[in-house]
Parts: structure tokens; sequence; C-alpha cells
């Protein structure tokens, strides 16, 4: 079973033994972090397991992040499941489960430093929800700073956190390496969430048209961009349920939305309201 931790001083002195005695065994101490909010399903599962793949001492980071939520936004109602949470993680080869509270990690309260995410950090999910992707670099480099990962791995589901994370690892010569898993989907398509238990049968039903419409676009994508978001447009588009947010066309090294005549890699970015969940995905196109 993981070693449950909620303060920093703890998990320090845990990890400094740790790495101690991995390394007196011979073995290679290096440590890898997930960091999570919990609620932990498959997708959060194949993050732990490919950190076992990686390193001997993974540590799983379990905090709800109340700097990354806006003031309308689900944060009293995010579903908190530590103990369900750790049963999971004991089956995953995870060391330690990092848990701190709200106190220790914002002793100050909301009035410290942050990191700002910049110009990409204001547009698609950080445009509907402003300050999210400040709110979520700043706990991230507060894990990176207590938890001093060589490897933190992270979901391909949030591909502009991705993109953004790697930004902060460059722009502020983090040491440490950035790893990224595919999203895990369910058989029929949707990709794994907590908030996809907020779903009723119909929303469900709804909300694969969001993984059928990029599935869609991926496949029209050898005819151009354009082709690509009117084939993901027709199949989102016929579910009256489904709120599209935006729907976008970006260069996988720039974020920025690509022009109707680009070629090479890209990746679509989706985001709808489905009953009264916000849902993300996202795939890769390749426009020949
Ligand atoms: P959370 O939503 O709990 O996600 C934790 C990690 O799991 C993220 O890297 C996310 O991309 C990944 N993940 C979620 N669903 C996935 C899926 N279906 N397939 C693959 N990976 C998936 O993302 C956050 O928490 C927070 O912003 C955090 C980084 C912890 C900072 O607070």
């Amino acid at each position: 079973k993981p070693e449950v931790i909620d303060t920093i001083d703890e998990l320090r002195g845990q990890l400094c033994l740790a790495k101690q005695n991995v390394a007196a065994q011979g073995g290679d101490a290096h440590v890898v972090l997930v960091p999570t909010m919990g609620a932990l399903h498959a997708g959060h599962r194949a993050l732990v397991r490919r950190a076992a793949d990686l390193g001997a001492i993974v540590v799983v980071s379990i905090f709800v992040n109340p700097l990354q939520f806006g003031v309308n936004e689900d944060l009293d109602t995010y579903p908190r499941t530590l103990d369900a949470d750790v049963a999971v993680l004991a089956k995953e080869g995870a060391a330690f489960v990092f848990a701190p509270t709200i106190r220790e990690m914002y002793p100050d309260g909301a009035s410290s430093t942050r990191v700002t995410a910049g110009a990409i950090g204001s547009l698609y999910e950080g445009a509907a929800r402003p300050g999210h992707f400040d709110g979520m670099l700043t706990v991230v480099a507060k894990l990176f700073n207590i938890v001093e990962p060589d490897i933190a791995v992270f979901g391909q589901k949030d591909a502009q956190q991705v993109f953004l994370v790697e930004r902060m690892v460059a722009d502020l010569n983090l040491r440490l390496g950035i790893e990224v898993v595919p999203t895990v989907r369910e058989d029929n398509g949707l990709a794994l969430s907590s908030r996809n238990r907020n779903l009723d049968d119909p929303a469900r039903d709804a909300a694969r048209s969001l993984s059928v419409g990029l599935a869609a676009a991926a496949a029209a994508a050898s005819a151009g961009v354009p082709a690509a978001i009117v084939a993901a447009h027709a199949v989102i588009g016929a579910q009256p349920l489904v709120k599209l947010d935006y729907l976008v066309v970006v260069h996988p090294h720039t974020y920025l939305p690509v022009a109707d005549d680009y070629r090479g890699p890209a990746r679509m970015l989706v985001a709808a309201v489905v009953g009264s969940t916000r849902l993300i995905d996202n795939i890769a196109l390749d426009i020949p």
C-alpha cells in the first residue's frame, strides 16, 4: 500500500529516505510524479502505470487545487474519494500519495505569487475559464518544487494543459522531463473524465459525439483543414444536448489556430457543455 502523506516536510523526508534505500540496493532512484485531483479512473491509472514503468519511486499527488477553479465552477462539488483512490493506487505501484490540505499548499491564502501562462493561456479552455491555466501552472510548479521529480506524467486528454506545462518547463528551465500518455477512452470513444459521473444516460449518449466527431475529422483531414472542421461539425452539431464551445485546429508547436491551407501535423481541440457538464477532447490530425 502506498504511504499517504499530507505535509510537505514529511514528503520530502520520506522521499529522501526512499532514494537512499533504493540507491543502497544499487537500484535506480529516479522519482516520477503523477499530479492529479483524485477521483481516479482508468485514465489516471494509465498515467501511474507509465510512471511505474519509468521510475523506481512513484509519487501521485491528489489535490483539488482551488486556484484553477473559477468562481462559478465546480470546486465544491468536485468528487473527493481519497480512500478509494488510495486503494486504486495500491494496485498500480505508487510508493507515495501526497494529499495536502489547502492550508498546507497555500498558507498565505490567495495573496501569493502566481505563474502566468502567457498568451496561449487565455485561448480555448483559458477563454472559457479565465485564470484556470495560471492556477494550474502555479500548483504544478509548486508540486515540481516539492517533489523534485526527474519526470512528471500528464495525460493527452488535457492537450492545452500539456502544451502549457511543457512551455513552463522550457521557459523556466525546470530540470525534469514531461511524459505524455495517450487519452484513455470508454469502448464507445468517450474520453474518461472525473466529470463524466455527472452525465445522465441521454447526456452520456450525446457526449459520445465529441470523440466520434474528432474521429470523423481525422478521417477527413486528408482533404484539408476546412474539410476536417466540417466533418466534426456535422457529427457534433447533430446532437441537441451538446452545446459546442469551441472547435479549432491548432499548430502542435504554437497552439495557434492554423490557416485553412495549412499542411502538416496539427491537433483538433473541442469543448462542449453536455447537459450541465463541461467536457473537452482532442485528436491528432495529419494534413498531407
Ligand atoms: P486531473 O483532471 O485529475 O487529471 C490528472 C491527470 O490525468 C492529467 O494529466 C490528465 O490529463 C490525466 N487524465 C485525465 N483523464 C485522462 C484520460 N481519459 N486519459 C489519459 N489521461 C487522463 O489535470 C489535472 O487533474 C490538474 O489540472 C492537475 C494537473 C493535477 C493540476 O491541478
